[in-house]
């Protein structure tokens, strides 16, 4: 499955959603992930990111390997989304910030 990693926190641009054919996304307040049981592997969401927060799991950063459990868990508790919306407010301020999983709203 792809992992969506640390980059994507608050800035939420979700062009990744609109691409990917089986709906696997899955949003919380400040961060999306993905569904591994859902996603077939189709790569199309990774070039859509424009801060390059989705990785294969096997590609995954040794920084970002706890992204691989959290997609897992936080799939089954937040819901699909389904459409490109806004990005956060502040998304463009964060989108160079590296470090930023503190702040991950759950
Ligand atoms: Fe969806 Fe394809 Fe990305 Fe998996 S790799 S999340 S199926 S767009
Ligand atoms: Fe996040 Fe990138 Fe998608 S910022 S919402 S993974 S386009």
């Amino acid at each position: 499955a792809y992992v969506v990693t640390e980059n994507c926190i608050k800035c939420k641009y979700t062009d990744c959603v609109d691409v990917c054919p089986v709906d696997c996304f899955r949003e919380g307040p400040n961060f999306l992930v993905i569904d591994p049981d859902e996603c077939i592997d189709c790569t199309l969401c990774v070039a859509e990111c424009p801060v390059e927060a989705i990785y294969a799991e096997d590609d995954v950063p040794e920084t970002q390997l706890d992204f691989i459990a959290l997609n897992a868990e936080l799939s089954k508790e937040w819901q699909p989304i389904i459409e490109k919306k806004e990005p956060l407010p502040e998304a463009d301020d964060w989108a160079s910030i590296n470090e930023k999983r503190d702040h991950l709203q759950r």
